[in-house]
């Protein structure tokens, strides 16, 4: 079962990955779309969010859409991008979300009918500002002349990208960087994970659990309000759980 653990982000395949993870609402995909209901339904209207590391999918936007007026989304890999712009634009052959809008609503309570799943996605789509190429190694500033974002979220992506505790805290800060103050961060991550799989792939990740994020946080100068844990359904993808984080600036 074992693999080369690779850093190199072009052996990433954006259609193997969301065949891994993505062709059914899982019970740990069930969790995060709580999760994002939760984080999202208690707050009022805002501007601007930014998500960090996208990747090829739009789960992780559907209820931040019902608040978020602009959501700005950011990926390093343009072959990721590709495959949002293409759910975006409503190409023949785009990944189909369906099944994700459709829990969604039931956790909103409403009924997932055709109608309200297309107007579901007619939002997620119309809350799209832009989709950027970024690189979280990258200094700022990510868009130039941005003000600060109301929301930053970021899932699976900051812990997964190199192997040093160190390198990851100070992408952390230049990530959360971009938050205005009273801002909200939301972050799921694998739980005391070395690596992710991806098809053959295996890609590197620096273990963190809910001590080492509670000091990373305070470190950046968040305050962490919520933080939980689930366990991985299959530990033979590497992680043995995720957390889900909210914090605030100040
Ligand atoms: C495990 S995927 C997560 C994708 C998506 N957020 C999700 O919830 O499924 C990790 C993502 O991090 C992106 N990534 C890799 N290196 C990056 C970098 N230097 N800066 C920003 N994102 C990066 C990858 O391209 C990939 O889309």
């Amino acid at each position: 079962m074992s693999s080369e653990i690779t850093l190199d982000y072009n052996e990433f395949s954006p259609q193997d990955y969301l065949n891994e993870y993505y062709t059914e609402v899982s019970d740990e995909n069930e969790s995060l779309l709580q999760f994002f209901h939760d984080t999202y339904s208690k707050l009022g209207p805002v501007d601007s969010m930014l998500e960090v590391g996208g990747g090829p999918t739009i789960y992780q936007i559907i209820s931040a859409s019902r608040v978020a007026k602009h959501i700005d989304f950011s990926e390093y890999l343009p072959a990721n991008l590709a495959m949002v712009r293409a759910w975006l634009d409503q190409k023949p052959g785009s990944f189909n979300w369906d099944i994700y809008f459709k829990r969604v609503l039931e956790i909103e309570g409403r009924p997932a009918s055709r109608e309200n799943i297309d107007a579901l996605a007619g939002t997620v789509r119309g809350a799209v500002r832009r989709l950027t190429q970024y690189d979280v190694f990258r200094e700022p500033p990510l868009v130039e002349g941005e003000p600060l974002y109301d929301i930053i979220a970021s899932n699976f992506c900051i812990e997964g990208i190199q192997t040093d505790r160190q390198v990851f805290e100070r992408q952390f800060g230049r990530m959360t960087s971009y938050l205005r103050p009273g801002g909200l961060l939301a972050l799921c991550m694998v739980k005391n994970a070395t690596y992710y799989r991806v098809g053959k792939r295996r890609f590197p990740v620096v273990p963190v659990n809910e001590t080492i994020m509670e000091n990373v946080l305070k470190n950046a100068g968040l305050t962490l309000t919520h933080i939980q844990s689930i366990k991985a359904v299959d530990p033979d993808q590497g992680y043995e759980g995720m957390l889900m984080i909210r914090a605030t600036r100040g």
